[in-house]
Formats: C-alpha cells, structure tokens, sequence
C-alpha cells in the first residue's frame, strides 16, 4: 500500500528547497527536542493537498484507509475524534434530526450540542456500579427510536472501561425506524482487525469516529471519521470545515497516513499476540483480582480492573502501578484501567502481571452498590447554560442550581450532570461520590 502523505513529505525535506511559507520554524534543526521533526512539519504547499479537498495525496491516502477498515468512506482528523463528533452531529443538524444519545457520553459530545444548539433526548443505560459504562436496553433504545420522528442514535462504544454495545442490534433498530445510527467509536480503532471484525461501521453504523491515537501507533490528534452510509460521502469535508482548524498538523495526518501501511502488513499478526498475551495476563492476576464488568461484549485490550470486588479501590491500585513503573490510564474508587496496544511486547504484560500480583493489600470487600442515577430535571437548553456566565462552587452547595458549563476531568470525562439539568440534592451527592469537588453553575439562578 502507498504512503502518499509520508513520501511527500520526505521528499520535500530533502529537496532543500528555501521555504519561504508557513511554519515559522522553517523546517530547520536547532537544537530542540522538536528539530528531527521540524523538517517534516509544512502547511499546504503546492502537492501537498489538503486536508478539505477530495483529490491530491490526502485524499489518496484516505480512500487507502477506508479500503482497509472496509467503510464508503473515511476521513481524517487532525484534531481527534471531537472533530469527528461535531461534524457527525453537524450532519444530523442539516437533516434536523433529533438526537437521542446513550447517557454515558464524553464532554466533546456535549461541547458539540452547545456549539449546534443540540437538545438531546437522554436514554440511561443499566449502570451496574459506575456512570462511565452501562448497558443498553434494546426494548427500551427501541421504544424511544420508534416514538421519535427524524431521530438518530447516538452510541460510545467501546466506553471508556472497553465495555462494547450491541452495535449490530443498534443498527437493526435504528434502520428499521429511519432513524441513524452514528457511534463514537473513539476507543475502538482495533475493531476492525482482530480474528472477528468488530468495527460498528461493519455491524451496521452510518457514521462513527475512531481515535486513531488512542489505540493506534499514531500522533495524538489523529482520528477517523468513517462513513458507512454513503448518503454522508459528499458532504463530511464540508461540515468538518465548520469547526477544523485551517492549519490542520501535516505530522498528524502523516501518522495517520503511515497507520495504513502498518494495518496492512503488520497489524493482525501483532494483534494477534497481543490477544494471547492479554489473556495470559488475566489469568495471572486472576486469583487475586476480579476482571470483570457487565457488558454486551468487550475490547480486548482494555484490561480493565474491578479493584472495589477485588478488595482495594481503582485509586489504591493506580497508586501502587505508579511507585513501581507503570503509569495507567484511568481509575477511580472501583475501577482502574490499564490501556494496551498492539505496539506492546510481551514484556509489557509480563511486567503488569508481575506488578499487580506484588501489591500487597488487606483486601477489605465493601459491599457493592448499585448505581442508582436520578434523573435530572432540565431547567434550561444546552446550548444557553453552557454559553451562561458562571459561578464555581463547592459539590456541596450545588444543590438546586443549575449546572452550566461542564467541567468535569478527563479522564473520563463523562459528566454526572449535564449543562441545563438541575443539581438536586442526590446529583450532587453522586458527584461527590466521583471525587467532583467543584461544579459551574448558572450564575445568579436559585431554584
Ligand atoms: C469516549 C470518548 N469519546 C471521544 C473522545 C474525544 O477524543 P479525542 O481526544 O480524540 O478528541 C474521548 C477522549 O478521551 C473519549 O474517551
């Protein structure tokens, strides 16, 4: 497979050619840890083409990657999958569809409804313990997507813990209702290329973002925009423009240029390793650690830790990773995250099993409660209390104020309560359970 992007650019840096355009560092070596990379590093100079047009090497080097992850298209992103996400969401507001989303959003979803003025209709999924993963209903996603006139379904998966929805399920639903499907596939890029292909644009998605970064060897920043009904081909530049830096980073699309050629010749042997690795990791800890989390199905290399059934907390754990050389992705008082890639070697999953097996705990088992989440009232529009001037004030003198502009950290990044909801007292109170200690209310509003 081609590299369109990459040649280009090597080509161009060994052209010495003077640059008398854009960036300022002007390709030359100093004596920055940037240097080696500044020589790469152009705007849109003549061949270069770019990153909104539908010909030269960019768009070249898209159709090689919507051939590999079998789409209509796909697109890239230099600005993650929250690109992605505006723009998919750009593309519903052009059919004014009416979004219903799964509550366990990222922030950049709720980013992209204040910016569209996006009003969306909220289906909880069954939470176990947590409000990062839950769930779905089918019934219930059914009974909302048939009652909803011009809808669209709006899905993470996989969530941040690896929990995978029934995407293939999902999509029969939506079809069957006129209703589209669009998934933010952000932690999901290896889908496509495991032994089953899991990607939701193969089960039946119409849109859906990976980020590339996440989960692939490419730059942070680098995503894809997938299309998988053709209906949105012609017209993803075009809402992608509406939000898209006009600057977008040639070293971001060029890893991402390169990631085709990697998932052609060395993606599935690795992942295949990387499969047999995992598994003996789990079952190395698995005496000690409980593995589990409700879902319909998971990705796999997400090794995701119950620490509260294992008898610690995510924190305790996430601590203890730390002081012995490994740095983890997420965790909170149940559960901690570890995030693997097919760029790992076997040292790597030997290391964690001996690690994790060393930590030493009284292990203390808590009871594990359910999550019961109340259903905030809304008391104002997305859109006008995220843009509301704001106060900041303790989790604790929240209650009966209205949440403005999230601000919740990410990880995960997956709000409690929404923009335009009102804190009750239980809200805040399960905010504090998530180590919330500040929330931005609509200033001067008391209920
Ligand atoms: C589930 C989910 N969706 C979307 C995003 C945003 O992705 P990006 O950072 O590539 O813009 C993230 C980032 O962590 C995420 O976890």
């Amino acid at each position: 497979m081609n590299t369109p992007v990459s040649d280009f650019l090597c080509s161009y840096a060994q052209s010495g050619m003077l640059r008398m355009h854009m960036p300022g560092h002007k390709g030359v070596q100093n004596d920055s840890i940037l240097s080696e990379i500044f020589r790469y590093d152009i705007t849109e100079i003549t061949g270069a083409g770019n990153l909104f047009e539908n010909e030269g090497i960019i768009a070249e080097s898209e159709k090689n990657a919507s051939v590999l992850f079998g789409t209509e298209a796909t697109f890239y992103s230099a600005q993650g999958s929250t690109l992605c996400i505006q723009t998919m969401l750009a593309l519903m507001k052009r059919e004014n569809r009416n979004v219903i989303a799964v509550r366990n959003v990222h922030r950049a979803f709720l980013s992209a409804c204040t910016l569209l003025d996006i009003e969306p209709q909220w289906i909880f999924p069954e939470y176990s313990d947590t409000v990062v993963s839950g769930k779905i209903n089918l019934n219930e996603a059914e009974k909302i997507i048939s009652s909803t006139e011009n809808a669209c379904l709006y899905v993470t998966s996989p969530d941040y813990l690896g929990a995978v929805a029934d995407i293939r399920s999902l999509a029969d639903i939506c079809h069957r209702y006129g209703a589209v499907l669009l998934v933010d596939n952000a932690h999901g890029a290896l889908l496509p290329f495991y032994e089953e292909n899991r990607h939701p644009v193969h089960l039946g998605a119409d849109l859906c973002c990976d980020s590339a970064h996440k989960m692939l060897p490419a730059l942070t920043g680098a995503a894809y925009l997938h299309v998988g009904n053709p209906r949105y081909t012609s017209s993803v530049k075009d809402a992608m423009l509406l939000f898209a830096s006009t600057s977008p980073s040639y070293l971001i699309t060029c890893s991402l240029d390169l990631c085709n050629r990697y998932i052609e010749t060395q993606i599935r042997e690795k992942l295949r390793n990387s499969v047999k690795w995992m598994k003996e990791l789990r079952e190395a800890v698995s005496e000690k650690y409980c593995i589990e989390y409700p879902a319909f199905d998971r990705e796999p290399l997400h090794f995701t830790v119950n620490a509260e059934k294992s008898g610690t907390t995510g924190e305790f754990l996430a601590e203890k990773l730390r002081e012995n050389g490994i740095e983890y992705e997420y965790a909170d008082s149940i559960y901690t995250v570890m995030l693997f890639s097919p760029e790992d070697r076997h040292e790597a999953y030997l290391k964690a099993a001996e690690v994790l097996n060393s930590i030493e705990f009284e292990a203390e088992y808590r009871e594990t409660e359910k999550l019961h989440f109340p259903v905030p009232e809304r008391k104002m529009s997305v859109r006008s209390a995220a843009l509301s001037a704001f106060e900041e004030i303790p989790v604790s003198e929240s209650a009966g104020r209205i949440c403005a502009n999230i601000n919740v950290p990410c990880p995960p990044a997956v709000p409690v309560a929404v923009s335009g909801e009102l804190i009750s007292p239980e809200l805040s109170l399960l905010m504090k359970k998530y180590g919330i200690e500040k929330v931005r209310v609509v200033a001067g509003r008391y209920l």
